[in-house]
């Protein structure tokens, strides 16, 4: 118990400071502006305080700054933005093949870095990250939102619990649909160079839900993938959607000048670097799988099935865990199984805009035990920002920092590349047609028991 009129100085805000912490964010799309700009502002502002912002774009930047309501310098050279403002924390908001020259800059320059996933795309660059993290001594946090809403929890919290033993496979099948997957084949996502494939950019989500959830950390992968759909496969292509003579008979179009935020974000500025965000879907330098397979042996044995599919009629995914005692299913948004006639573009379009729904819903995971019998479990959750975790990860890291973690959410630098290892691995399968281990691609050695 403190004495009446005792001098003390609690660290009562973000990162244990007794001071707003100061933030600078580098990548100013739509992600950085929004979940990680404008809702920050919003929902955080006696706890941290922007003083910089960066990108390679300036014209994006300008709008940037006018969208997030701060009124901090902009740079377009990040190293003169972490020499003229020391920031606390460095938020790393851009292109997926690019996060690890933030991160490593970030702590180097002896920041805190937050990096949104996939931590990176390839083993090499894993390593450097590795190696700067070590000798920095500084947190690296890796954004993984997915972990924090209550579907997923309710799911580790049941593994955590042994309900149904020891977990001897699992079965994950992850569906974009033809609005939510063809949006990645219209940018940068599209090209090996960009984002590694949705093996790294998207399915890291996915692998890093594995890891927390088998709390083993991965061995060796084995995979299959092609491009069937999109890319050269296409009828005809354009460069963009707003240059193309096809409008009327492709399937794929999409009108980007409808919405007067992306026109501002993307198209105004488009003559400062060329990025078009309303690229063909059909464009000949696409370069990824579109179909994606592979087999996962972890380090306590458990072995998983794994597959993303991009040009599906609806969004959704399904796991099944088997385990020596019972068998756990579980999935999302399966409109016949909701009996429901969801409408893919609206939905589509509701998560793409970043915007944080709050209406509660619930939704059903069956628990089957052997020899008895099965129990629906209804959890209940949020419609948008990700089933509610996007809302979760940012009071956790901003508000409630030393709040207890019995599930474990919180992700660091291990999370971070065990997740991106698996993909990288999948990819490396393709190429060579063989199993490929995860020791051999950095100097990290897969643990039977996960570490963060
Ligand atoms: N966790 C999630 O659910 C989630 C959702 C969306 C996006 N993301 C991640 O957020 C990041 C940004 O996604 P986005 O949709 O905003 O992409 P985007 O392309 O709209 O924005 C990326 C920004 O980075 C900038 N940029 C590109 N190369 C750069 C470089 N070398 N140096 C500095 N800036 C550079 C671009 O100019 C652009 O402004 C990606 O890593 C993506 O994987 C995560």
């Amino acid at each position: 118990m403190l004495a009446a009129g005792s001098a003390v100085s609690l660290p009562t805000n973000a990162f244990g400071l007794n001071r707003r912490l100061k933030v600078v964010l580098v990548g100013t799309g739509v992600r950085g502006i929004s979940f990680w700009g404008r809702r920050l502002v919003e929902q955080y502002p006696d706890q941290l305080e922007f003083v910089g912002l960066s990108d390679i774009n300036p014209g994006r930047l300008d709008y940037a700054k006018a969208y997030m309501k701060v009124d901090c310098p902009v740079f377009v050279d990040f190293d003169a933005m972490i020499e003229q403002t020391k920031p606390d924390l460095v938020i790393v908001c851009t292109k997926d093949s690019t996060h690890h020259e933030y991160i490593i800059r970030g702590l180097s320059a002896g920041c805190d870095v937050l990096t949104e996933k996939p931590l990176t795309t390839d083993e090499t660059k894993a390593q450097s990250i590795l190696d700067a993290e070590r000798k920095s001594g500084k947190n690296l946090i890796v954004g993984f939102n997915y972990r924090w809403s209550p579907y997923m929890t309710k799911v580790k919290e049941l593994l955590q619990n042994n309900e149904i033993g020891e977990i001897t496979s699992v079965d994950f099948n992850w569906y974009l649909n033809i609005h939510h997957g063809a949006s990645y084949f219209r940018r940068w996502h599209g090209l090996m160079d960009g984002g590694g494939s949705l093996w790294v950019h998207k399915a890291t989500h996915h692998f890093d839900l594995l890891n927390w959830w088998l709390d083993s950390e991965p061995e060796e992968v084995f995979a299959y993938g092609a491009l069937e759909h999109y890319g050269s496969n296409g009828p005809f292509r354009a460069k963009s959607c707003r240059s193309c003579d096809r409008k009327d008979d492709c399937n794929y179009y999409w009108d980007i000048t409808e919405s007067d935020h992306l026109m501002k974000l993307y198209v105004a500025n488009e003559q400062h670097d060329g990025y078009i965000r309303d690229g063909c879907v059909y464009r000949h330098e696409i370069d990824i799988y579109d179909k994606m397979s592979a087999q996962i042996r972890y380090a306590n044995n458990a072995v998983v099935n794994y597959s993303l599919t991009t040009y599906s009629p609806f969004e959704g995914w399904r796991i099944a865990f088997n385990g020596q005692k019972g068998r756990i299913e579980a999935w999302l948004d399966i409109p016949w199984m909701k009996n429901d006639h969801l409408d893919q573009a609206s939905l589509h379009a509701a998560e793409m805009s970043q915007a944080a729904d709050q209406d509660v819903i619930q939704e059903p995971l069956v628990l089957y035990k052997n020899w008895t019998d099965y129990r629906v479990i209804q959890v209940a959750g949020e419609r948008g920002g990700h089933g509610g975790g996007d809302r979760r990860l940012h009071d956790k890291l901003f508000k409630n920092q030393d709040a207890p973690d019995p599930y474990g959410h919180s992700a660091g630098v291990r999370d971070g590349v065990m997740s991106v290892l698996i993909g990288i691995a999948a990819r490396k399968s393709i190429e060579t047609n063989k199993p490929i281990r995860i020791a051999d691609l950095t100097d990290l050695k897969p643990r039977a028991k996960r570490q963060s």
